[in-house]
């Protein structure tokens, strides 16, 4: 093990656990060394399943004294109490997305890190794929111009068809907006900067939802968020984005993302996945032009995001996915509810600084070239 490895646990081991579980053997830097969840048997299993020396409790976990990061990979409301006991144990906590359920829950977990020294990350991590990070060259290349506007797109049925526990995301901290839109707002941001004025218009279409998926098929879940959220984003830099989500929508054609420049208009691939195509219209072409992607990771590498953290721990730079973005875009998915229920424009109060962008031409497994 080289000197520069950090050690992570993983508190939350159910689904979307696998791929974090696996980054260590993606990532030089990283090694997954124990695994805790509420369901003592899940993290038992994991752990087996994926070579990790230690299915733990998260009390014994938080007390580790060789686990640097703790990856919160608990449900949405679990994310603000996890992430605050993790900080108070010294460690730094890389949460799943969003960063917790209120503005509050998310600011309280950024000063308490402050405080003690450590850091805060949160997914999405997919900006930091082949596929975003070669958008978010063209852009700052003048590829397509002057950003002019932005249009971002989520529209499905929703989750109870396939998710074996969906209940979550028609809770508080769910719903497509705080499901989903943290990936279509941090791609935004990533390649526009952060906004400064919002406006939206929610509802709640169906005010129940039964669970068709196993073990719980034929539950019926009470719908507790909006689960059509319709946003105008004004960002700092005088762009202006739609954002539509839903899970109100059985069918839909459109373009998950596309960036309006003033010379040509730059389509975006799917910010929930790593890779391509990137398709840019440069006025006054009579078709689009596939960009070959100048990034790597462009197959699933979540947990790119951590290893990124684990990088940063180590040489004092700033790390990507951090809680200041992640923070901003909580803040815009709240305005766009707070907007809608209050008839007006909501200013943020927060804002962040882009991400960089990943050097080109790294070695597979490395981020810092
Ligand atoms: N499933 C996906 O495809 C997916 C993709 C990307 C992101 N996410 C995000 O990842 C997070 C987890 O999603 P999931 O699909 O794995 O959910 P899940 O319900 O399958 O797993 C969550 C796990 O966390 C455990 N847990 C809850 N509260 C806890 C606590 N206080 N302490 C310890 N363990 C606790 C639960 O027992 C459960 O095993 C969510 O924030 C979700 O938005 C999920």
């Amino acid at each position: 093990m080289s000197p520069n490895t950090v050690r992570v646990g993983v508190v939350g081991c159910g689904n979307i656990s696998g791929i974090y579980l696996q980054a260590g053997q993606t990532f030089e830097n990283l090694e997954s060394v124990a695994g805790a969840d509420l369901i003592g048997e899940r993290a038992q299993e994991r752990a087996a399943e994926y070579g990790v020396p230690r299915a733990c409790t998260t009390d014994e976990l938080l007390a580790d004294p060789e686990i640097d990061i703790v990856v919160n990979l608990t449900t949405p409301d679990a994310h603000g109490e996890v992430g605050l006991l993790a900080i108070e144990a010294g460690k730094s906590v890389h949460n799943e997305k969003p960063l917790a359920l209120t503005r509050d829950e998310g600011r309280q977990l950024l000063e308490a890190a402050s405080a003690r020294g450590v850091r805060v990350g949160c997914a999405p991590d997919t900006f930091l794929g082949g596929g975003l990070q070669t958008c978010r060259k063209l852009i700052d290349d003048g590829a397509i111009g002057e950003p002019v506007g932005a249009t971002a797109f989520m529209l499905c049925p929703g989750h109870e068809s396939w998710h074996p526990s969906p209940a979550f995301y028609y809770q508080l901290g769910g719903g497509p907006m705080f499901d989903m839109g943290p990936y279509y707002l941090t791609a935004l941001i990533s390649m526009l900067g952060p906004v400064k004025r919002v406006t939206g218009s929610a509802r709640i279409t169906f005010p129940e939802r039964t669970i068709t998926s196993q073990p719980l098929y034929g539950t019926v879940v009470e719908v507790e968020t909006p689960t059509h959220v319709a946003g105008i984003l004004e960002f700092a830099s005088g762009a202006v984005g739609t954002i539509l989500t839903s899970f109100d929508v059985q069918a839909s054609a459109l373009p998950p993302i596309e960036i309006y420049g003033s010379e040509g208009t730059l389509a975006v691939p799917d910010p929930n996945i790593f890779g391509g195509p990137v398709r840019v219209r440069r006025s006054p072409a009579a078709d689009w032009e596939e960009i070959p992607l100048t990034h790597g990771y462009t197959e699933n590498s979540r947990g790119i995001g951590v290893a990124d953290m684990a990088y940063a721990l180590r040489s004092g730079r700033a790390h990507r996915a951090n809680g200041e973005l992640a923070y901003h875009v909580l803040d815009v998915m709240q305005a766009f509810l707070d907007s809608s229920l209050e008839g007006r424009h909501i200013e943020l109060s927060s804002t962040c600084s882009r991400p960089a962008p990943l050097p080109v031409e790294l070695r597979h497994g490395t981020l810092d070239a």
